[in-house]
């Protein structure tokens, strides 16, 4: 048909399809092929304009070229259709080429994947989960204290043998003859609460404290969490069970059996020390079970000095007060043998024993996932 269209077309129009044809095989782009359509059937186009010529023409010549430039204006049509689909296509194969995807190859994890959450932190979470369910209160306090706060207020009197047991950390002395230390407990913040809160308290106090001691299950710098329930009949019956619900939820264990020993601290009176029953097979503890007891915390009704040292009358209010090495019992729990390597920032340390970020603990969903 092209042939036969070609034969009866005047010369010109056949140099212009020719002309067209080849702008038209030429365009490498839409956009190039757009500007070419333009130029040949636009309004003012090459090939627009031979049709607008026709009328000029007599009938004769009409006859002859009219269907001869309308031949042309739709095969021009038609090839610059093809060519839009094929430069359409090759441009959706080179896009597919470009971004293949390999799905063979390892996932890379995103940085929540790769996170760890440290065990003292979790620690801290599951603990908060748990005293926040008893209806307890997070109160911190400064890490530089005073002597005051760390031992005198604390019923330590001066001179004591009671406070060169705590190996503390003192700063230089000050002109005026005092000196800053680091906290040797989180004690100073129960001062810090029954200063400033009216009864009842209910507090816990997770922190950074500091000794002047380093082995396997001591460094300089190691975290306690310390209770204080401040009320007009708080008793020691209140405390055990309080101090049992919290083994029982933090070890994730039905039953916590726990001995309560005579000790001294002079902040309170009577003083206690916490075992609580266990087995130990290997490297492995279990608890609430075996014939092993292992001490866990500091315990006590808050001294009649110390209430009076805060201001509150220790003939109408009495409370009880406990005092815990977090690390520990995150090295217990999670059986980590070396409370050094907690401090050592080891990557590979982190991504054995740390948590899962997204994995929050918390009393309904478990607090460890194990
Ligand atoms: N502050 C004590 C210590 O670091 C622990 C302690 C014992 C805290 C008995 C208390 C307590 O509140 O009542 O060794």
């Amino acid at each position: 048909m092209t042939d036969t269209a070609t034969d009866t077309m005047p010369e010109d129009l056949a140099a212009l399809e020719a002309d067209l044809t080849a702008r038209i095989a030429a365009a490498g782009t839409d956009g190039e092929l757009e500007e070419v359509r333009i130029h040949a059937l636009g309004k003012k186009g090459v090939v627009s304009e031979r049709l607008k010529e026709l009328g000029k023409l007599d009938p004769d010549q009409r006859r002859v070229v009219g269907p001869a430039v309308n031949g042309l204006k739709t095969r021009i049509n038609d090839a610059i259709g093809l060519r839009r689909t094929h430069l359409q296509d090759q441009a959706l194969a080179e896009r597919l080429a470009a971004e293949t995807v390999d799905v063979t190859l390892p996932v890379r994890p995103a940085p929540i994947e790769t996170g760890r959450v440290h065990p003292v932190s979790q620690v801290i979470d599951e603990l908060t989960a748990i005293f926040a369910d008893l209806g307890f209160e997070i109160a911190e306090g400064p890490d530089i204290e005073t002597d005051y706060y760390n031992f005198t207020a604390l019923n330590f009197p001066e001179g004591h043998p009671a406070r060169d047991m705590h190996d503390t950390f003192f700063f230089n002395e000050k002109e005026d003859g005092t000196r800053r230390l680091l906290r040797t407990h989180t004690s100073p913040v129960q001062i810090r609460t029954m200063e400033t809160a009216e009864p009842p308290i209910r507090i816990i106090v997770p922190g950074r404290t500091y000794r002047c001691d380093s082995d396997q299950t001591h460094t300089p710098m190691f975290h306690q969490v310390e209770g204080l329930v401040i009320e007009e009949n708080a008793t020691i019956g209140n405390m055990k069970w309080i101090l049992e619900e919290f083994c029982k939820a933090f070890f994730e264990v039905d039953n916590a059996q726990m001995r309560f020993r005579p000790s001294f601290f002079p902040f309170t009176e009577p003083s206690m020390e916490v075992d609580i029953r266990c087995r130990r097979t290997g490297s492995e503890i279990r608890f609430g079970e075996g014939d092993d007891w292992l001490e866990i915390l500091g315990c006590g009704m808050v001294h009649p000095n110390v209430l009076r040292n805060c201001g509150l009358d220790p003939d109408r209010y009495q409370g009880f007060a406990w005092g815990m090495g977090i690390d520990r019992i995150a090295m217990l729990k999670y059986g980590m043998p070396d409370l050094r390597a907690f401090f050592e920032a080891d990557v590979r340390w982190l991504s054995h024993y740390g948590f899962r970020p997204l994995d929050m603990p918390t009393l309904f969903s478990g607090l460890s996932q194990q």
